[in-house]
């Protein structure tokens, strides 16, 4: 596991948004793994600037979304289909038949799991996958007591994440019960996982997750496990860990064999 720590959320974004770059550059038909939420909007935005002023090309890029609210219709102003639209998609030349998104809507929600599941396996699996975490440790929508194998599935959200995630909603009444949202199991076969948090509301998580044992209670921690990882903080989210000091001192080094940026 690589830990990153910015001094800002602004760095901490851009230093994401560059080794996204860099995989797109590399392989221009990249499929590259999505999230939604605050987080990651610094990193679109700044995808969005490299595709306007530096030709980045999302042509042949393919992307998967980690999850989608269930019951909402792709065009409801917070479906993450919707988000995805709006803060990132409509700003680069992605193909849409190339974006692909849980259907928030699906009659049958095994088969269209099932599916989903297939649609990632067909494009060759994702080469790099970027995550938030929940302040329960979540990734994705796998709240506490997933189980660490877990594939796409319908799940039902936790107390903490429907207050956290009701000041995108009118009322509290107004946010979804359910998510459709691929497994731990599902995000650790990504070539590259890439984690991102801000905040000191999230420093607990983030030191559970990284420093902590790896347990279904905070399933962030499976990520432990795999064999590349890297996690992009900005200070306050980083407060909290043990190690902080030796991390940078890593990087440091990192930066004197010229390995700062891969
Ligand atoms: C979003 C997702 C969630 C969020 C997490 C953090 O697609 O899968 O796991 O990444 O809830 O959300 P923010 O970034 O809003 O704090």
């Amino acid at each position: 596991m690589r830990i990153r720590i910015a001094s800002s959320y602004f760095e901490m974004s851009n230093a994401a948004a560059k080794l996204i770059a860099v995989q797109v550059r590399r392989k221009p038909d990249s499929v590259v793994g999505l999230a939604t939420g605050s987080t990651p909007l610094g990193t679109y935005r700044e995808l969005a600037r490299m595709h306007r002023d530096e030709g980045l090309d999302f042509a042949e890029v393919r992307t998967f979304n980690l999850d989608e609210y269930y019951g909402l219709a792709p065009d409801h102003p917070q479906s993450y289909r919707y988000f995805m639209n709006e803060n990132f998609l409509r700003h680069v030349n992605i193909n849409p038949k190339n974006v692909h998104i849980p259907n928030g809507l699906a009659k049958d929600i095994e088969a269209s799991c099932v599916e989903y599941e297939a649609s990632i396996r067909d494009a060759g699996g994702i080469d790099v996958q970027l995550l938030g975490i929940g302040r329960d440790g979540h990734i994705g929508f796998n709240e506490p007591g997933s189980s660490l194998g877990s594939r796409t599935r319908l799940k039902t959200l936790a107390q903490e994440t429907i207050s956290d995630n009701a000041r995108f909603f009118k009322s509290l009444d107004e946010v979804p019960r359910f998510a459709i949202t691929m497994g731990v199991g599902t995000i650790f076969e990504a070539r590259h996982i890439v984690l991102l948090a801000s905040g000191v509301e999230k420093s607990d998580a983030v030191k559970l997750a990284i420093e902590g044992p790896v347990t279904t209670e905070i399933t962030a921690s499976a990520l432990q496990l795999h064999p590349r990882v890297t996690v992009f903080l900005d200070e306050a989210a980083a407060e909290k860990l043990k190690r902080k000091d030796y991390y940078k001192y890593v990087e440091s080094m990192r930066q004197v064999v010229g390995q700062g940026d891969v």
